[in-house]
């Protein structure tokens, strides 16, 4: 059991194996939150509560001063309600603001879970239990719904919150969040992950937090290269392996806000969810409104603990069951080998050549209905000059060859020059006569069914009977101007993302249960919302195996390694920078393995190396596909880069060793390696030496003695248990 609940005391205690969430009812029937941390036996901790008197801030009862909604921890903290810190939720009954301060009524416990409608969420398992707490306003307006999800054994808990117009009146939400989360004391830092186009999750930050409202937010219609939903709060002291670290994540994949901020109470609020800004949703009688779902793990075991509890969690409960576990595809994608110039006789002489290389499936990405970005999108007519096969035929050819075939998809967009948008100029977002183009192309109005129901028939009516073994689904332009004329304007962002996962749904459905990558110009969509439609997600356009290091390990705090698509490519394509093959392979297997580029430039030997980094990539994905990952060494604090994934039985682990700016001065220090069981013998696979888990872990290893080969293609050392 996960969920307890005091009735005396009227406590409720959510635990997860290492955690303790706790929060009760209080006067008035106010919510409480009391405690988030290290897992704490049932007792009642109500003396923690803040119950000093402060001017200026208001309470309730005419006969104590004691309880303000100002000082307490809140699970939830509507505007205008008592509360002057951020508000979590800001909404009105009739443009009157008098129906938010909020009641407890009634609560229930059970087994499993009630799926989001419409959005993405953690799925059921045989752990999962949840919580819901119904709260009302004073004249039955409105009725609230605060879900809690317990996953004991990964240390998660994924919350959302409902609301729904009971009184008839017309309710408009200006600010819905998925949660609001109360720590007295602000001594954190907060981790978060930032880049740009070519630099998705590179830019890691970590500050100590100060008073003010700090902003995590994305305005672009997406998650964004720029700002990833994951967010962070550890203490001062934790690193990689040790200090208290909580992380959050959201399972969304349109425009949302992270707001940490810190009081003059020093304490911390993290709230997360949607982003306001143009945010403005009427309720009318009867109808409800559902945040997103976001997840909060913690950890005693650093950053790292944290980022292998979200591993654990998103692959055993978000990413799809029949795929999360089971070896993905090594494909090669015709995008670097020849772009929009790609044919058929092109993908078949990259296929000829596949299986020379251990290769299993050839992508056909961009480039099959069109002769390049300026044109087609949205017809979705194979280009019969170039693929006279049609795409049925030439998945036939692929398969008569042994390989599976997949296939590059841009659904939610429109090219200027299209059938389309000759036919339809108002099926894509605007606030215009002349809409902001990007990339030569509009984003279609998903908020219209119609819409999503013609990229859905057309999509699957061009592709009917071809034999399609995955999809690669692009979203390649921002959203600068959500406008839809049947829409009022604060809805269209959210109503869009909704539109989205429902052809999301619909084109799997149709084109049958494959495996689907998500990308965005690269990684300009990495998050949770994404890994529940798609296994895996192309981390960036950067395939730069230099540049590729930082994108990397940037994602791996949030991610799965599973969930990062990376290829091996050509590696100068975006800065010109040269890189040997095994460095390339070394980076390019830190997540789900691929190839990128034009084999026929490639010699017999190079095919035979490749077929070798294949059959390696292989014999070691389990430890991509259900390991712990370990970071030892981060590339942005050092000239190299190490980390390492171990097997959960401990049997097998494999240290990677990246060196990025060669100075002798690395060979006179050590690393200590991480993870393993300390009572196990292992011998190095490479070396043969045979040692005590303790001793590796102690002792280490000198990082000069690492190197077996040339110092730029790093050096992996894999360890059996014996
Ligand atoms: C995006 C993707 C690339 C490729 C192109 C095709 O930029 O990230 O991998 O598919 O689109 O237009």
């Amino acid at each position: 059991m996960s969920i307890w609940f005091n009735e005396q005391e009227k406590i409720f205690h959510l635990q997860t194996q290492n955690s303790s969430y706790v929060f009760c009812v209080v006067e008035h029937d106010a919510l409480e939150h009391l405690y988030y941390g290290k897992k704490i036996p049932n007792d009642n901790i109500k003396h923690i509560s803040n119950r000093q008197i402060y001017a200026h801030h208001a309470h309730e009862s005419r006969d104590s001063r004691v309880f303000s909604a100002s000082t307490v921890g809140l699970e939830i903290s509507p505007f205008n309600a008592g509360d002057i810190r951020t508000p979590s939720v800001v909404y009105d009954c009739d443009g009157k603001l008098d129906c938010n301060r909020l009641r407890y009524r009634a609560h229930k416990i059970y087994k499993g879970r009630t799926p989001l409608n419409g959005l993405p969420y953690s799925r059921e398992n045989d752990e999962a239990e949840s919580l819901e707490i119904l709260l009302t306003d004073d004249e039955g307006r409105i009725e609230i719904t605060l879900t809690y999800v317990v996953y004991a054994s990964v240390d998660v808990i994924a919350r959302s919150q409902k609301i729904k117009n009971v009184g008839g009146m017309s309710v408009s939400i200006q600010k819905w969040s998925s949660m609001c989360l109360d720590f007295y004391g602000a001594d954190f830092d907060m981790v978060t992950l930032n880049g740009m186009y070519l630099y998705e999750c590179a830019g890691l930050a970590r500050v100590p937090l100060q008073r003010g409202v700090f902003k995590n937010e994305s305005l672009t219609g997406t998650t964004s290269h720029n700002r990833n939903p994951f967010i962070a709060l550890c203490a001062h002291n934790a690193d990689e392996h040790s200090g208290e670290t909580y992380g959050f994540n959201l399972l969304y994949s349109g425009n949302f806000a992270e707001e940490v901020s810190v009081g003059s109470l020093g304490d911390t609020r993290l709230i997360m969810g949607i982003s306001d800004t143009g945010f403005c949703w009427s309720l009318k009688a009867g109808e409800e409104f559902v945040s997103p779902e976001t997840v909060l793990t913690y950890s005693e075991e650093g950053l790292g603990g944290m980022s292998r509890n979200f591993h654990d969690h998103i692959r055993q409960n978000i990413i799809e069951k029949e795929f999360a576990f089971s070896p993905r595809p090594i494909v090669i994608n015709s995008w670097e080998a020849s772009y929009f110039t790609v044919s058929e006789d092109k993908v078949l002489a990259l296929a000829a050549q596949a299986k020379d290389c251990g290769i299993d499936t050839v992508v056909l990405d961009d480039g099959w209905f069109r002769p390049h970005d300026q044109k087609g999108l949205g017809d979705w007519r194979t280009e019969t000059d170039k693929f006279p096969s049609g795409i049925k035929g030439l998945s036939e050819k692929i398969h008569a060859l042994g390989l599976k075939f997949g296939l590059w998809l841009e659904p939610e967009m429109v090219n200027e020059d299209s059938e389309l948008y000759r036919k339809h100029p108002d099926w894509i977002l605007s606030t215009s006569k002349t809409p902001l183009i990007s990339r030569f192309q509009y984003v279609l109005d998903l908020t219209r069914d119609e819409v999503v129901e013609y990229v859905a028939n057309r999509i699957s009516e061009e592709l009917q009977g071809a034999e399609i073994d995955y999809i690669k689904w692009d979203f390649n332009r921002y959203v600068t101007e959500a406008g839809s004329y049947q829409m009022p304007q604060g809805e269209v962002y959210h109503r869009q993302m909704l539109g989205t996962y429902k052809l999301l749904s619909a084109l799997k459905n149709r084109l049958g249960n494959m495996l689907f990558e998500t990308c965005s110009g690269g990684g300009g969509r990495f998050d949770l919302g994404m890994l529940f439609y798609s296994p895996q997600i192309w981390t960036s356009d950067n395939t730069d195996p230099y540049a590729r290091v930082y994108i990397q390990y940037g994602a791996s705090y949030a991610y799965p390694v599973s969930a990062l698509s990376c290829h091996f490519t050509r590696g100068d394509c975006t800065t010109g920078r040269p890189s040997t093959y095994d460095f390339r392979y070394r980076v390019a297997a830190f997540g789900s393995y691929g190839y990128e580029l034009d084999l026929s430039e490639y010699s017999a030997e190079d095919k035979a190396k490749f077929k070798q980094y294949s059959e390696q990539y292989r014999k070691d994905e389990d430890l991509n596909l259900s390991g712990d990952l370990y970071r030892l060494i981060s590339p942005r604090t050092d000239h190299f880069c190490a980390y390492m994934k171990v097997s959960k039985d401990k049997n097998k682990a494999q240290l990677t060793f990246l060196e990025l700016n060669a100075t002798g001065f690395v060979e006179s220090t050590t690393i200590k390696l991480k993870g393993l069981d300390p009572n196990k013998v292992y011998k190095n696979e490479e070396t043969g030496a045979i040692l005590h888990g303790a001793t590796l872990m102690n002792v280490g290893l000198r990082i000069g003695d690492l190197y077996r080969a040339k110092r730029e293609d790093g050096e992996v050392l894999t360890f059996y248990a014996v």
